[in-house]
């Protein structure tokens, strides 16, 4: 008890060596010993600090009172159609058909475009690489709906198998169901490792998407065998023909081929 009294009595100056005492104003409370320095926060840090707490009613009530199109979901979605509209600018609304599942075929930044589509719609049941899942795999020479390059886009708007694979022509624009086809074109005979045994069955290649515009393309194309352009291509007919009229070029793919045949 009295030890207790002799630590009450004593001041901060026995404990801490005198300079290392500042000469600040006490509040005059003492703690059992422990004596408190007079020493607020700044008046406008306080006053920062309220209008801090003043203001969250207001951004509660604003940002999530229901208010439609006021969350941060809500302007991230307006952003993200900002910005594909900003990158749609360039190509403007392309119509769905074969040809420009084709052309986009050829274009790489435009596939990694339809990429993106495809990893946040359809990898959930194509599996990541599309290597199938629920879907069948797309990586593969065999199709099952498919025949030509322009049913994908059929698929697409419709959906397939009873409604298994779903109708995207409500849920995409029709860029996006333009674009994902392309890129599921694309993926044609990657056969990722993992994916599921093939469904369907084998059909022709796909015609040979058309040169850039900046090059005409070469107009004796068919002359030789080495005009220098796409090294891909079994038939150098295919690449000129594609331009014009799709479906035809399509099935002329397959011509060279079966002459090869008969002259062998
Ligand atoms: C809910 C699961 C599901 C989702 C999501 C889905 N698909 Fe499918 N998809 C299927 C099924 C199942 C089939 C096979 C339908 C059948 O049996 O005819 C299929 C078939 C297809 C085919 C035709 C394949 C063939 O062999 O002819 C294509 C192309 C395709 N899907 C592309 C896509 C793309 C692109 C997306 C994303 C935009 C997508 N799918 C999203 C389930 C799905």
């Amino acid at each position: 008890m009295s030890s207790h009294q002799q630590d009450h009595d004593a001041s901060v100056h026995d404990v801490l060596p005198e300079d290392h005492v500042p000469d600040d104003p006490l509040t005059g409370h003492n703690y059992d010993g422990i004596e408190e320095f007079d020493n607020p926060l700044p008046g406008w840090w306080k006053w920062l600090f309220i209008a801090t707490i003043v203001f969250a009613f207001p951004y509660l009530a604003f940002y999530h009172g229901g208010a439609p199109g006021r969350t941060l979901a809500d302007s991230y979605d307006r952003a993200l159609a900002a910005n594909m509209e900003l990158q749609f600018a360039e190509i403007g609304e392309v119509r769905a058909d074969a040809e420009n599942v084709v052309k986009f075929l050829g274009k790489p930044s435009w596939l990694a475009f339809g990429k993106t589509v495809f990893k946040s719609n359809c990898t959930s049941c194509h599996g990541e690489e599309g290597g199938g899942k629920v879907g069948p795999n797309l990586t593969d020479d065999y199709y099952k709906n498919v025949k030509k390059i322009g049913d994908f886009i059929t698929v697409m708007e419709n959906g397939a198998g009873a409604g298994a694979m779903p109708a995207w022509k409500n849920r995409l624009s029709t860029n996006e169901i333009v674009l994902v086809s392309s890129y599921v074109a694309s993926l044609r005979n990657t056969n990722v490792a993992g994916g599921m045994a093939p469904l369907g069955q084998e059909i022709p290649p796909w015609p040979e998407p058309p040169e850039e515009e900046e090059t005409p393309s070469d107009q004796d194309a068919g002359s030789g065998p080495d005009n220098g352009s796409e090294e891909t291509t079994g038939s150098d007919e295919a690449s000129a023909d594609a331009e014009s009229d799709d479906p035809a070029a399509a099935d002329e793919t397959s011509e060279p081929d079966k002459t090869t045949e008969a002259s062998q």
